[in-house]
């Protein structure tokens, strides 16, 4: 089938187009790289002629609520009504687990995206995932202070992004299930050990702390409300083996 994804070029939306090709999927990508830009609804109306089912792994990095709500808003409207105009029978949506129990700037566009694509024209699978492996590398970056890096408590299911990406194209290849049940990793983690085993591994030096994050987030993310729910899906691939297999570990 022909599958446009959303968010090509990304951490997991590199290896949906992967997994697709491999599959024998027709893919068209959708990223401002590959020159289709997702807040453009013109180009997207051109860049979804033809396709069978659009999987979105799309996102931008911020914090900011607003910022959050204005991408997932206007991407998400985009792909909708462009899908209706091309006749898309199907709409994977990737989620985060819990986006609705965090009051995070970044999950209350996550959340609109969910009720956008809920309320919308289009036949709709969201697949709600937790942080993925890569998540600790981004960490390592964003909270750098000076020669310190602090690492927000968390406790954490992170799971490969890779095996997100094959639950994507497999529910893309099935007809539209609405909201399925959470993807997981294989074990729980706690952040800051994640992100000092990936710092050893991969040669970055400089102390490590972890700092309880302000406000009702923060306490999201130590009490565990970030967790999946009770039967969620689980990867097989756990850190340290994901850690082992890139090569670092
Ligand atoms: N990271 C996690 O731990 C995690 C866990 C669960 C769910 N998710 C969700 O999964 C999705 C993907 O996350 P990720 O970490 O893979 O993201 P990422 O690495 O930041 O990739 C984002 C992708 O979106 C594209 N994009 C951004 N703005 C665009 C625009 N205006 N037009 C077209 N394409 C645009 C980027 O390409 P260009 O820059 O070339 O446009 C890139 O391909 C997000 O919605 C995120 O909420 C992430």
């Amino acid at each position: 089938m022909r599958i446009a994804i959303a968010g090509a070029t990304g951490t997991v939306g590199a290896y949906v187009v992967r997994v697709a090709r491999a599959r024998g999927h027709d893919v068209v990508s959708l990223s401002r790289a590959e020159g289709v830009d997702l807040l453009d609804a013109a180009a997207v109306v051109r860049a979804l002629d033809g396709a069978d089912a659009v999987i979105d792994a799309s996102g931008i990095q911020t914090t900011s609520g607003r910022a959050s709500r204005a991408f997932f808003g206007a991407s998400t409207t985009n792909l909708l009504k462009a899908g209706v105009a091309a006749g898309v029978g199907h709409l994977v949506s990737l989620s985060i687990v819990n986006v609705d129990r965090a009051p995070s700037g970044y999950y209350a566009g996550k959340a609109l995206q969910e009720s956008l694509v809920t309320r919308g024209p289009l036949p709709y699978t969201i697949l709600p995932a937790t942080q993925f492996h890569e998540f600790a590398a981004q960490i390592y970056d964003r909270g750098r202070i000076g020669p310190v890096h602090a690492v927000p408590i968390m406790r954490t299911r992170p799971i490969a992004a890779v095996e997100v990406a094959e639950r994507l194209v497999e529910l893309a290849e099935s007809d539209a299930q609405g909201r399925v049940r959470d993807l997981a990793g294989p074990r729980e983690e706690r952040l800051i050990d994640l992100v000092r085993s990936f710092a050893s591994a991969t040669g970055r030096r400089g102390p490590i702390v972890s700092v309880p994050l302000p406000g009702a987030m923060g306490a999201a993310m130590r009490s565990g409300a970030l967790l999946p729910a009770p039967g969620a899906q689980l990867g097989t691939l756990t850190f340290a083996e994901w850690l082992r297999a890139r090569g670092d570990g």
